[in-house]
C-alpha cells in the first residue's frame, strides 16, 4: 500500500522506525522505491549533488518541479515530498500557495517541505495545511540559511536547543505531518521526539528521532564533500570509475563489442 502522512503518524506511534532518502531522478528514484524506502524527498540539495551549485540557494522552483515529476514517475510506494526552494514561500502566505500548489499540481508530490519554525514559517505552514496541502517541516540546520548559521550543528546551547524545540512544537501544532531535524544534539533530537506526536526525522540529529533522512548522493558515496553526520554505505564514485576504465580499455583494445 501507498505510504501515506497518517501512516507516518501511526509508524510514530507503533515505534516502526521511518526510512527516507532524496531523489533527484527516475532512475535513482525507482530503486529506492523498489527497496522499500518509505519517503523520497526531491530536496533541494538536488542543487549541489546534481547541478553543482555550491549552495542550495540558486535552484528554482520550475527546477525543482521538472525532478520532482521525474521522480514521482519512478514511484509506486513511497511518499513523495519536493522541497520548497529559497525564495519560493518566504515572500507571503500568496506566494507560499502558489509555489506549494504548482509543486502538487505539476510534480505529482504528495507533499512540500520548507525551512524554519516559529513564528512566521508555522503560519505559512497553517495556510498550506488548511488548503489541503501536507507539508513538512524542516528545523536546526536550514541549509537555505547558510549565509546566516553556516553548516555548524545548531542548538547546542540551551537558549538555542528550546528556541528550536519552541519551532518544532509551532509546526506540529500548524499542522505539520512531521519535521526534519537536522545537524542538532542528539539529546535535544530525543526531547524534541518525545514531545511531539507527529514523527520526527533525523539527519545528523543522533538515534532518538522517529525516522532517518540521508543525502542518497552522501549514502551512495557520489558526493565529492560531504557533511560529517554523513555516511556512505557504498563507493559508487569508485565503482562508477573502475567501470568506465575497463569500458574504455575494452574500446581502445577493441575487445569490445565482440562479434
Ligand atoms: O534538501 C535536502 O536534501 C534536505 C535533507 C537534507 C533533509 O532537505
Amino acid at each position: 500500500m501507498a505510504v501515506t502522512t497518517q501512516q507516518l503518524i501511526q509508524w510514530k506511534q507503533q515505534g516502526r522506525p521511518i526510512v527516507a532518502l532524496t531523489a533527484w531522478d527516475y532512475a535513482i528514484a525507482q530503486v529506492l522505491d523498489a527497496a522499500g524506502v518509505d519517503v523520497i524527498l526531491v530536496g533541494d540539495s538536488l542543487a549541489m549533488v546534481a547541478l553543482g551549485y555550491e549552495t542550495t540557494l540558486p535552484v528554482t522552483l520550475d527546477e525543482m518541479i521538472h525532478h520532482a515529476k521525474a521522480v514521482r514517475r519512478a514511484v509506486k510506494q513511497a511518499l513523495v515530498v519536493c522541497d520548497l526552494p529559497f525564495l519560493s514561500y518566504q515572500e507571503s502566505l500568496q506566494q507560499a500557495m502558489h509555489s506549494a500548489g504548482r509543486v502538487l499540481k505539476e510534480s505529482g508530490a504528495q507533499a512540500v517541505k520548507l525551512e524554519g519554525g516559529y513564528p512566521v514559517m508555522a503560519q505559512t505552514v497553517s495556510h498550506l495545511v488548511q488548503a489541503g496541502i501536507p507539508v513538512l517541516g524542516h528545523v536546526g540546520l536550514t541549509p537555505q540559511s547558510v549565509h546566516k548559521l553556516g553548516y555548524r550543528q545548531q542548538g547546542k546551547s540551551p537558549e538555542a536547543g528550546e528556541r528550536i524545540l519552541q519551532e518544532a512544537i509551532a509546526l506540529e501544532e500548524a499542522g505539520a505531518f512531521a519535521v526534519v531535524l537536522e545537524h542538532i544534539p542528539s539529546e535535544l533530537a530525543l526531547q524534541i521526539t518525545q514531545k511531539l506526536t507527529i514523527p520526527t526525522i533525523g539527519i545528523g540529529a543522533g538515534l532518538h528521532c522517529d525516522g532517518q533522512v540521508l543525502v542518497t548522493a552522501d549514502m551512495l558515496g557520489l558526493s565529492h564533500k560531504q557533511p560529517p553526520f554523513a555516511k556512505s554505505y557504498v563507493d559508487l564514485r569508485e565503482a562508477i570509475a573502475q567501470a568506465v576504465q575497463s569500458y574504455g580499455n575494452e574500446v581502445r583494445e577493441r575487445k569490445f563489442p565482440d562479434s
